[in-house]
């Protein structure tokens, strides 16, 4: 029996060396002067199955171990992290410089080659420039804000004495508002229920390994992609061949001026970029805003009088006008608490163009950087006592929302174009809800906070009519 656990302790043993000594020949592979510190994990895999499972706690070990600044092998690229915030800042500042977005080759498949995310320099520009005249603060004052309150009111109708999955509303909620403004109310109608279903496989394939056989996420992925391409060449197609001019981000699209023609690809891949950037984004947030709002009665009660002070000075069916939008103070200030707390944007990806130097580390060209900005939302100095809900912090400092360090949004040449359309379609929607509804959370769910915010087996609330 003895010489069994003898040769057990030797194969163990022995296994032991042969995986270091793996390790350590995919570290010596990577091996260069001038790099970070860090580790690469096992060749192919990297560290990715650890990053995944452990999270921020993955990132703090390494930060307390190498530095804000560290190298290691993640989804299937060699990478740097970087989670200070002066260098994230230099990093999305200096797109210029050749730190150009990193985004997997899923992503670029599944979004496509005129994406904004795949395009940098004038390319970049130009798309940019053209979603900003379709969705910048003009617009959303002189158009946008009307059509946001008439899809949210009509979305919000009837929820009363109804127990629901809050997760899947919010989510539904962030598609059809988009989409109202994409095709306008009567053809999103039409056809939203198909085009949702064909959208959110596409969405699945977003981030998935690219291998194309059927059953696979990437597979789904391309094939929601080549649905949602012929749904739109179809509606562009039956628009061309109608006189009727249509007011609506696709027939403004169609009819861009001189300073901004593009082409079908493009219009189709601008329609796909304004769905999915304000898709999740939008959704959870919401759904963590409501989640907080409960845990927080004296923020509920003080947001909710916000709303209530609006709808005095209106008549039942008035939408809600800029001025309106402008006043909603603690609203504003519980979207950004929001989204700072849950962090529903841990960070984002660059890729190098060419050898970079950063910060006295040399980043091979091609390799990739996290720009990590999880953290920074977590920070004493900017946020004392950051793990509270506490949304007057942004009263009490005005500053804090255009601070150097404030990511939520991203930064740099890259800052969300969608950021205001965003905050509007969240205040709106907390609008009809709070001054039309009371709600308690029936199932107790969990909500996993990494890699992205959700609750595995949706948030049910039971919702009431609001009574005074
Ligand atoms: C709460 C809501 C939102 C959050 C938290 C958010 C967050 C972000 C962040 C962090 C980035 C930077 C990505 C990067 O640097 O690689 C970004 C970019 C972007 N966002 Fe948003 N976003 C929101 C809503 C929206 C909406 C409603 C739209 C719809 C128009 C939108 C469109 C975009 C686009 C097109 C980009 C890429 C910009 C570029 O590459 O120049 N976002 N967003």
């Amino acid at each position: 029996m003895a010489s069994f656990g003898l040769l057990a302790c030797g194969l163990v043993s022995g296994l032991c060396v042969f995986f270091a000594l793996i390790l350590k020949w995919n570290d010596m592979r990577y091996r260069r002067k001038g790099l970070p510190p860090g580790t690469m994990g096992w060749p192919v895999f990297g560290e990715t199955i650890e990053f995944l499972r452990y999270g921020p706690d993955f990132m703090k070990r390494r930060r307390a171990r190498y530095g804000s600044f560290f190298q290691t092998h993640i989804l299937g690229s060699p990478t740097v992290i970087s989670m200070d915030p002066k260098l994230n800042r230099f990093i999305l500042m200096n797109e210029s410089k050749g730190l150009v977005p990193g985004y997997p080759q899923s992503t670029l498949d599944v979004l496509g080659a005129t994406n904004i995310a795949a395009v940098h320099g004038s390319a970049h520009k130009y798309l940019r420039g053209s979603l900003l005249s379709l969705v910048g603060s003009s617009v959303i004052k002189d158009d946008l804000l009307m059509k946001v309150d008439k899809s949210m009111r009509s979305f919000t109708a009837n929820w009363e004495e109804k127990t629901i999955d809050i997760q899947e509303k919010t989510e539904e909620m962030a598609f059809v508002v988009a989409l109202d403004q994409i095709l306008g109310q009567d053809q999103s109608n039409l056809v939203k229920k198909n085009f949702k279903r064909s959208f959110d496989k596409l969405v699945a394939g977003v981030l998935s390994l690219p291998i194309n056989i059927p059953g696979t996420i990437y597979h789904k992925g391309i094939q929601g992609r080549k649905e949602v391409m012929k749904f739109l060449k179809q509606l562009v197609d039956s628009r061309r061949a109608s006189p009727k001019v249509r007011s609506d981000i696709l027939g403004d699209l169609m009819n861009q001026d001189g300073k901004y023609r593009l082409t079908d690809l493009q219009i189709y891949e601008q329609v796909v970029t304004i769905l999915y950037s304000g898709y999740e984004t939008v959704s959870t947030t919401t759904m963590m805003a409501l989640k907080y709002l409960y845990d927080h009665p004296r923020a509920l009660l003080e947001i909710r009088k916000e709303h209530h002070a609006i709808r005095k000075r209106k008549n039942e069916y008035d939408p809600i006008d800029w001025d309106d939008y402008k006043s909603m103070r603690i609203t504003r200030a519980v979207i950004f608490e929001t989204s700072r707390l849950a962090t529903v944007v841990n960070g984002v990806l660059r890729k190098t163009m060419e050898d970079i130097d950063l910060d006295g580390f040399i980043i091979p060209k091609g390799w990739r950087i996290y720009v990590y900005t999880r953290e920074i939302n977590y920070d004493l100095f900017l946020y004392p006592d950051p793990f509270t809900f506490n949304p007057w912090r942004w009263l009490e400092d005005k500053k804090l929302e255009s601070h150097d360090y404030c990511f939520l949004f991203g930064g740099g040449t890259r800052l969300c174009p969608g950021k205001e359309l965003g905050i509007v379609k969240i205040a709106i929607f907390l609008h009809y809800f709070l001054t039309k509804y009371s709600w308690e959370e029936v199932g107790g769910e969990e909500i996993l906070k990494f890699p992205r915010v959700e609750a595995p087996k949706g948030l049910h609330i039971k919702v009431s009519k609001f009574l005074n």
